[in-house]
């Protein structure tokens, strides 16, 4: 099938074929000074003391758990309404992931009264994901972490470039963690990103990132140490040379990236905003967007499964952001389902759909889907 309007695209060109070819002519595939150099450019962008750059936005979530200590018998609040890996990572260190309902209708963020009623003597940190770029209300979280003694760690996996009172995603918590997968504003393919104001937790990271070792082959290669000890339990979370130097011309094309998103997002919202059998979140929200993704909610009336293959038919390519977490079969046999009651997350999960945004569609095609909707909408009603 060959898509009319793809829901996202890779924003490269010649420059990205041009940078992976002069690593490759360098002969240094990984972890030398264009991961460096990323990392550094990372940080100025974030406005951050340290960017520790991985192998994927997993890896960072992974990391991130283990930096903060978080082990078994601790309890993780996280949403449901997000990509699994938000919650594996709290699995990976053995910890309980408890989930959070959503706002609203109109903000797929967490909400901030179910946290509080979420809240127990076991529970040690929040992971903040904000939803689609759209920046969750770190005023209230933060209060209510400080109330409590909980880290916050950001999943900013879709907010690259976003903002709360002009501080960066990312920097509004412990940790912020950060995905480079290859639908995201910033794709290397696989990769990602942590960051901390922490020289100590910056320090832990850098080692639990290569097996705990004390020294990287590009130091011993330039004969800077002859050998290593391994003083921690790590990981091969490193990021290749290749990943670094798309990342590197993917953040200076970030901000116009991000501006072309905002755009078409705004055009989306006006031309779809009256329209009968869907309502658009984050419509009113207050802080800036990296306008990762586009969402609507159908109407309880509206059969999605249809609608989805309606515009297929069209090759308009569409998704479903998320099924909920706790409704996946592995979560189902190792949580309490009795014990979960989610019903904003459960009905989002049940009538959401993504439609296409990427800084390469022309406003022609956000008003081609729009048209395409405003026809396809009457013939799926139940
Ligand atoms: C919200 C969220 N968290 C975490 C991840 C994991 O990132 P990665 O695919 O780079 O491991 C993703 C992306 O896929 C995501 O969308």
């Amino acid at each position: 099938m060959k898509w009319k309007v793809t829901l996202s695209d890779l924003n490269f060109d010649q420059r990205e074929q041009k940078a992976v070819e002069r690593v490759i002519k360098s002969r240094w595939l990984t972890m030398g000074e264009t991961v460096e150099r990323l990392e550094r450019d990372f940080s100025d962008f974030i406005g951050i003391k340290h960017a520790i750059a991985v192998s994927s936005g997993t890896a960072a979530l992974h990391l991130a758990m283990r930096v903060l200590e978080i082990e078994a018998g601790d309890e993780v609040i996280v949403p449901s309404l997000s990509f699994v890996a938000s919650s594996n990572a709290i699995l990976y260190v053995g910890a309980k992931p408890v989930f959070v309902d959503i706002t609203g209708w109109d903000d797929f963020n967490l909400s901030c009264e179910d946290l509080k009623k979420k809240i127990n003597p076991k529970t040690k940190a929040i992971v903040v994901v904000h939803y689609g770029g759209y920046v969750a209300d770190m005023e209230e979280i933060k209060r209510v972490a400080r109330k409590y003694k909980l880290f916050i760690i950001e999943d900013a996996a879709h907010a690259i470039g976003a903002k709360s009172n002009s501080k960066m995603a990312g920097n509004l918590g412990d940790i912020g963690c950060f995905s480079f997968f290859s639908n995201k504003n910033l794709a290397t393919g696989e990769g990602g990103m942590i960051v901390t104001q922490s020289d100590q937790h910056a320090k832990k990271l850098k080692l639990l990132r290569s097996h705990g070792m004390t020294s990287m082959t590009l130091s011993r290669h330039k004969g800077h140490a002859y050998s290593y000890d391994v003083v921690e339990l790590g990981y091969n979370y490193r990021m290749t040379e290749m990943a670094a130097a798309l990342g590197i011309l993917q953040l200076k094309k970030l901000p116009d990236a991000n501006e072309k998103r905002r755009i078409l997002t705004e055009l989306y919202m006006t031309k779809l905003k009256d329209v009968d059998g869907l309502s658009i979140p984050f419509r009113e929200y207050p802080r800036p967007s990296s306008y990762h993704l586009f969402p609507v909610l159908l109407n309880r009336i509206v059969n999605r499964e249809k609608f989805m293959e309606l515009l297929k038919k069209e090759r308009i390519q569409s998704s479903i952001h998320y099924p909920p977490i706790h409704t996946f079969s592995y979560y189902r046999r190792i949580i309490n389902r009795k014990e979960i009651q989610l019903p904003l997350t459960e009905y989002a999960g049940a009538h959401e759909v993504t439609l296409p945004l990427h800084p390469l569609l022309e406003k022609k095609d956000v008003i081609l889907v729009c048209d395409k909707i405003k026809e396809i909408l009457p013939l799926t009603l139940r």
